[in-house]
């Protein structure tokens, strides 16, 4: 089979990885992929975004199927598009994308099926969103509407930070019209845990429980990042919870976008917090987490390309998927300054040594002129390391990213540990 992945990221990296290895995937191209995807795929120089350019180039090139990664091109309705063309895609039609690029829809649906969540008000009005603030107090969460890149939400301490975001948002558009309507919620305390699922419109397969860290800093300090690092399986994610979260979220999501007309094909993610009343919904996205996915597809034991298929054929439920008893700890290396500004370009080395006891999944790299890997991007490189418990996998993936080196790497000292 010719198998495009879509995306150019950590995430892209490892699921090409897992596919490169599959008997079935001849051809292998990722657009617009980097210098790390470069080693198992053929790079095309197509924006991830660019909905015509890629299901043109996808049908020119005889693609026998398309796996779209990023959250962007999947709320653009990019399967819808390579559907149409006759090419069976991975991932949710635009209708069903929604749960993760409106805010405002997926906590209208889970309020509509009784799915676990933080109490919630919408708002299209400034005037009626500062008195709301005022009337609930503080702590109290802001949430744009639409797609900010991971940014738009701010865990407000106090009644004056939440009114700044929400002006921020409405009055200033610092996420465009991202931010016209805002979200409003109650603010829930808990371990944070990540349950990533295959579905195939109708049934739900849920991968090991993970774990990411927002924060830039150690402790947990500093901006909120893509991502400086995942683990997993997560301690937390008991089988006590496991059983909840299917029961009360999971099976309930997967049938309320049925009865809404909106069938899922893809990875549904669970973002959730397991608070003292039991399991909730943190926040949907409609695509494989990054770099939640470097740790898990680590563990994945079975064919990625026959798990792809069966989603797209709606038979999940004929298949079986097997998953290593082991742990994974994905440690970022970024760029210094990243997210708010750093320097790229820079020459990496230690990238081969550190590769034998490790899988480094390259983020933002590009190849330069004399095979050179240079830096290209915030998060730069992600290493992989499995063991046989947590801490294992935590001391290998630091232990492996020793001989790495480029001007200004910054990584977090806590991954797994906070
Ligand atoms: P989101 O983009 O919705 O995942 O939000 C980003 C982060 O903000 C989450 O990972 C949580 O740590 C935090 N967060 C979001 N919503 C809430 C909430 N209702 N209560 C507490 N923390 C929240
Ligand atoms: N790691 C968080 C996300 O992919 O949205």
């Amino acid at each position: 089979m010719k198998v495009l992945v879509v995306g150019g990221g950590g995430r892209e990296h490892a699921i090409c990885l897992k596919l490169a290895q599959s008997p079935k995937v001849t051809q292998l191209y990722c657009a617009p992929g980097n210098g790390g995807i470069a080693q198992v795929a053929q790079c095309v120089p197509i924006k991830a975004t660019d909905v015509e350019g890629m299901v043109k180039w996808a049908k020119e090139n005889a693609m026998d199927f398309v796996m779209v990664a990023p959250d962007d091109p999947l709320a653009l309705g990019m399967v819808d598009a390579l559907e149409a063309a006759g090419i069976p895609a991975f991932g949710p039609r635009k209708n069903a994308a929604v749960i993760e690029a409106s805010k405002a829809f997926s906590k209208e649906l889970m309020k509509k099926y009784h799915i676990p969540t933080a109490q919630y008000e919408t708002f299209t009005e400034l005037d009626a969103a500062l008195s709301y603030i005022d009337a609930q107090g503080a702590p109290i969460v802001v949430k744009a509407d639409g797609l900010a890149l991971g940014k738009g939400v701010v865990v407000a301490a106090t009644v004056e930070e939440a009114k700044a975001a929400v002006r921020d948002m409405m009055e200033d558009k610092k996420f465009g019209d991202s931010g016209s309507t805002v979200v409003i919620e109650e603010c829930m305390t808990g371990p944070e845990v990540t349950v990533l699922a295959f579905c195939d419109g109708k049934h739900l397969v849920p991968m090991p429980s993970s774990q990411d860290h927002k924060r830039a800093y150690d402790g947990n300090q500093g901006p909120n990042t893509g991502g400086m690092g995942a683990f997993s399986p997560s301690p937390h994610y008991t089988p006590e919870v496991a059983r909840r979260c299917m029961e009360e979220i999971f099976l309930p999501t997967v049938a309320a976008l049925n009865a809404e007309g909106r069938p899922f094909q893809g990875v549904i993610y669970f973002g959730l917090m397991l608070t003292k009343d039991g399991p909730k919904v943190v926040e949907y996205n409609a695509r494989f987490g990054d770099p939640e996915t470097q740790a898990v597809l680590s563990l994945l034991d079975s064919d990625l390309m026959d798990i792809f298929q069966a989603c797209v054929d709606g038979t999940l439920d004929k298949i079986d998927i097997k998953w290593k008893d082991q742990a994974a700890c994905c440690l970022v290396l970024a760029s210094g300054g990243y997210p708010v500004q750093y320097q790229s370009g820079y020459p990496i080395s230690g990238l081969e040594e550190a590769g034998q006891n490790a899988t480094v999944f390259h983020a933002g790299t590009k190849l330069g002129e004399d095979g050179q890997i240079l830096t290209a991007g915030g998060r730069v490189l992600g290493v992989t390391a499995l063991g046989a418990t947590l801490e294992e996998a935590i001391s290998n993936s630091y232990t492996a990213a020793k001989p790495i080196s480029f001007q200004d790497m910054h990584f977090r000292k806590d991954i797994g540990r906070v």
